[in-house]
């Protein structure tokens, strides 16, 4: 394998893959290419000399052809947590999480690409309660329909260094006196990044990866509660967690929506209706033993 085109490979899981990979004796001298919409955002992959990250459009067909010539394998991670109201889900879930691997595995194919790596979520169902879940299970199905050598993902909530979940709570707790929190009795099993990255790594070269999907969890499981208190806690500003009543999570949901950038979406709250735990426990593959998010998170949050 000399050439792996990563989509999505600038954000906080594609960032930790690359480097990984980079580093990999097996894939050190893998050249990676990295459309971005943002190529100034991915400041901190350019100094990997192997990486290439360019500007790019992934949705056009020509494009995404152009950017497969060539390739031995592709990893394909875009993901968005924001993806509008809408059956069976949102405009914007439909674009990136159902039509982009359309697009991919067309390309793929069209240039004989057959080793596709795609992350996709825990709970990924057709009748998943959210639009998110059920973009991201007809994201899967597209792909394993188009006969490529394909390893499936299944992450519950990522934690690590610069994630987007126990961080946040960390940050928040910073300024806020308490946290009213929706969705405060949601269950969720966090992995660590690095047991993300080991298993999507090391899947890259191994043909028994062919045809698996991996649900991926951490050892143990939590409330949204418990992380919430947990993060401010360890950070140093313990805070009150008060769970709000469905009616009012929503109505605070439905009103965060209108806020750019806002941290909780109605589609969201339905997709903490089901448990992001996995259901083999936490087997990892490859004998991999998941790391205890008391070893790890304290390193960052404080
Ligand atoms: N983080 C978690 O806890 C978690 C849990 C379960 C599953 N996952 C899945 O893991 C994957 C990676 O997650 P992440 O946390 O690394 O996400 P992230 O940090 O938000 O990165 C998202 C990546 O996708 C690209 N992207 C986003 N929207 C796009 C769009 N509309 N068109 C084209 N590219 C787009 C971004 O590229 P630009 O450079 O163009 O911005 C970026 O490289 C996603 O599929 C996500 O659903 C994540």
């Amino acid at each position: 394998m000399k050439n792996i085109l990563v989509i999505g490979g600038t954000g906080f899981l594609g960032s930790a893959i690359v480097r990984e990979l980079a580093r990999r004796p097996a894939t050190a001298g893998c050249l990676m290419t990295l459309p971005t919409r943002r190529r100034e955002r991915a400041k901190h992959l350019l100094v990997l000399p192997t990486v290439s990250v360019i500007d790019a459009d992934v949705h056009d067909p020509a494009t995404l052809a152009r950017l497969m010539a060539g390739q031995d394998a592709v990893i394909s991670l875009v993901g968005i947590l924001k993806g509008g109201e809408g059956e069976p889900y949102g405009q914007g879930f439909a674009r990136a999480h159902v039509e982009l691997p359309r697009k991919i595995a067309a390309a793929a194919r069209a240039a004989g690409v057959r080793r596709v790596l795609h992350v996709s979520a825990l709970k990924a169902t057709a009748d998943a309660p959210s639009g998110y879940l059920r973009s991201k299970a007809a994201g899967e199905a597209v792909l394993l329909d188009a006969g490529l050598d394909l390893t499936l993902f299944r992450p519950s909530v990522i934690f690590g260094a610069g994630d987007a979940f126990l961080t946040v709570f960390a940050d928040l707790a910073r300024i806020a006196p308490l946290f009213p929190l929706a969705g405060a009795d949601a269950r969720f099993q966090p992995v660590w990044i690095e047991d993300v990255v080991a298993t999507v790594a090391g899947s890259l070269l191994r043909s028994d990866s062919i045809g698996a999907a991996y649900d991926l969890c951490g050892p143990q499981q939590y409330s949204l509660r418990q992380l919430v208190s947990y993060a401010a806690a360890v950070s140093g500003n313990p805070r009150p967690v008060i769970g709000l009543p469905a009616a009012i999570g929503w109505l605070q949901a439905w009103a965060m929506e209108f806020i750019p950038n806002g941290p909780m979406t109605r589609d969201n709250i339905r997709s903490m209706r089901v448990a992001s735990v996995c259901d083999n426990g936490c087997a990892l593959p490859f004998g991999r033993v998941a790391t205890p998010l008391e070893m790890v998170a304290p390193g960052y949050l404080r």
